[in-house]
């Protein structure tokens, strides 16, 4: 595997910290082109020089909410290495709020940044990978897009929304020789919830125990490597503890599911 990647452009956004940030190492180290995006370039200039080879690595800034903007954003894309190979959809933020006290903004900011990015990004990407008949796209959902749990219906909602979204279009493209691979990481510990947003669009900021306790982002990035190679339609990321659990039950028994759940106040 460590040679799968040479040569292989991948553009990943959400870059600068996380699971993107291990991503990119993991990536360089199997000798792959990398293009940085988020919205913080010196972020995104110490992630690349932190890479194993970052003469091969390109940084583009670009801000998720700017609509209007991502699709020039592909076009400079394609440009810095002539081509893209992977499209790894990965930047984002999660909510922290009962639906009763979640503004209908949020919503539609959560919405905004998690799915609606991540398929203007898809349609303006989709005919470079059409015309060279391959391509991947690689989509960084959650077990949230599989099950809805307290405090996180916004964020649910839009990692849902991307299942289905990306179900679609594997379902027209694969006979293309265009791969989708949607993955449904567990608790990962990184700094999501110090950017989740609150009912009233505030900072959530908070550290949390569960995220504090996730599974490693540098382990994470290995089985994400793991499910690019072999191109898993999707995958689960993270340690086999009770989120895994979690999905297994609601595809089964659904109904036991809520009686497995914690209390319905945030810790
Ligand atoms: N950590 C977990 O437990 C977990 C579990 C399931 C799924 N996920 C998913 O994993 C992905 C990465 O999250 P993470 O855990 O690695 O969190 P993270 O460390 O907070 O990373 C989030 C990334 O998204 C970028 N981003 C945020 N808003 C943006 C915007 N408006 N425009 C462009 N980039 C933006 C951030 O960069 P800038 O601030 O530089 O823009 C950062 O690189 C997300 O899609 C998240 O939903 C995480």
């Amino acid at each position: 595997m460590k040679q799968a990647f040479k040569d292989k452009v991948v553009w990943i956004t959400g870059a600068s910290s996380g699971i993107g940030e291990a991503l990119a190492y993991a990536l360089s180290a199997r000798g792959a082109k990398l293009i940085l995006s988020s919205r913080r370039e010196n972020e995104l200039e110490r992630v690349k020089a932190n890479c194993q080879q970052p003469e091969q690595v390109k940084v583009l800034p670009l801000d998720l909410t700017d609509s209007a903007g991502l699709e020039a954003k592909v076009a400079v894309a394609i440009a810095l290495f002539g081509q893209v190979d992977i499209m790894v959809h990965n930047g984002g933020i999660t909510q922290r709020s009962l639906v009763a006290d979640t503004d209908i903004e949020v919503h539609r900011r959560v919405m905004e940044l998690d799915y609606f990015s991540y398929i203007i990004l898809t349609k303006a990407l989709l005919p470079h990978f059409l015309s060279r008949r391959s391509g991947h796209f690689v989509v960084t959902s959650s077990v949230m897009g599989k099950i809805g749990t307290p405090m996180r219906a916004a964020y649910a909602a839009a990692k849902h929304a991307l299942h289905g979204y990306f179900d679609c279009l594997r379902a027209e493209v694969s006979l293309q020789g265009i791969k989708v691979t949607v993955l449904t990481p567990g608790y990962i510990r990184t700094a999501i919830y110090q950017s989740a947003v609150t009912g009233d669009g505030g900072t959530f900021g908070a550290v949390s125990q569960e995220i504090d306790n996730g599974y490693p982002a540098d382990k994470a990035a290995e089985q994400i490597v793991k499910a690019i190679s072999k191109g898993t339609y999707e995958a689960y990321i993270g340690r086999l503890g009770e989120e895994r659990l979690a999905l297994f039950v609601n595809r089964f028994l659904p109904n036991l599911l809520i009686r497995m759940m914690p209390g319905r106040e945030p810790k």
